[in-house]
């Protein structure tokens, strides 16, 4: 099978004063699968994230090459243009409190163009039938519904502009194991039934078990271990097999 390269990150590296967060960093994240960024807390992951899409400027020797182009010093407004479709489930939902769930879902949409209210309302009910919500919650307030209707809700936003490469940073953090499971099915369907690459971070590991394709693994300032999920169960890596056999 022909595998096209999505995003090519080389030898990304970012230093915060002098700690060294992320040293080398090589990886390849291939259209249409589904990659799953692994590692304990404080391990680099979300720094990463930043640096893909560009909120955090990698610090040296770094290429990130999105769809055969090198973004490492665009900043992140350009990266989000309409060429790219990137969507992001950045960590704890960050929906916008003062917003109802409708306009939570349709904010970023408002932002590209200009549409009225009854479609604004059409386009948000569609988006939380996918996420399997009921579109009476439009006008409640993100307090008003359950953690994992947030994650829905959050999951729905993303969608809202049609994204083809979506990160997902600890989409199941706080929730219980059941709401966490429903969850990561969910990102899982959406992002096959919309055709999306999706790189998600966790460490939840039933999480990975739902979501991957590939699994990468974060330790030490680099990525100390790269495959398919059959490897993952295979191999010998103490620190993985740690990891994995964590529940
Ligand atoms: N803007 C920043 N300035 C200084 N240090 C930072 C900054 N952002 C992150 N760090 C440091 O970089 C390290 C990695 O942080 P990061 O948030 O990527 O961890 P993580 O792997 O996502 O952890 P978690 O699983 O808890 O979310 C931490 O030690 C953190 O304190
Ligand atoms: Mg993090």
């Amino acid at each position: 099978m022909n595998r096209q390269k999505k995003i090519v990150l080389k030898n990304l590296s970012k230093t915060f004063g002098n700690k060294i967060v992320l040293c080398n960093v090589n990886l390849e994240i291939f259209n249409n699968e589904s990659l799953v960024i692994m590692g304990g807390s404080g391990t680099g992951k979300s720094v990463l994230l930043k640096c893909i899409i560009g909120l955090l400027m990698p610090d040296k020797g770094s290429a990130i090459m999105i769809n055969d182009k090198d973004y490492s010093n665009i900043p992140i407004t350009k990266r989000f243009d309409e060429n790219l479709e990137i969507g992001v489930l950045f960590q704890g939902n960050a929906l916008f409190d003062s917003m109802n769930i409708c306009k939570n879902i349709t904010f970023g949409l408002e932002q590209r163009k200009k549409i009225d209210k009854a479609e604004a309302r059409k386009i948000a009910s569609e988006k939380l039938a996918m996420v399997e919500l009921s579109d009476n919650i439009l006008d409640l307030y993100p307090v008003e519904i359950s953690g994992g209707m947030q994650k829905r809700v959050a999951l729905a936003r993303v969608i809202a502009l049609n994204p083809k490469l979506i990160f997902f940073d600890e989409p199941t953090s706080g929730l219980d194991p059941v709401t966490s499971d429903k969850i990561s099915t969910l990102i899982r369907n959406v992002s096959q039934k919309i055709k999306a690459t999706t790189v998600t971070i966790t460490h939840d590991v039933r999480c990975m078990k739902k979501i991957a394709d590939y699994i990468a693994v974060i330790a030490n300032q680099t990525i100390i271990w790269h495959s398919n999920v059959a490897d993952l169960y295979k191999t010998e890596n103490p620190y993985i097999r740690d990891f994995i056999n964590d529940i």
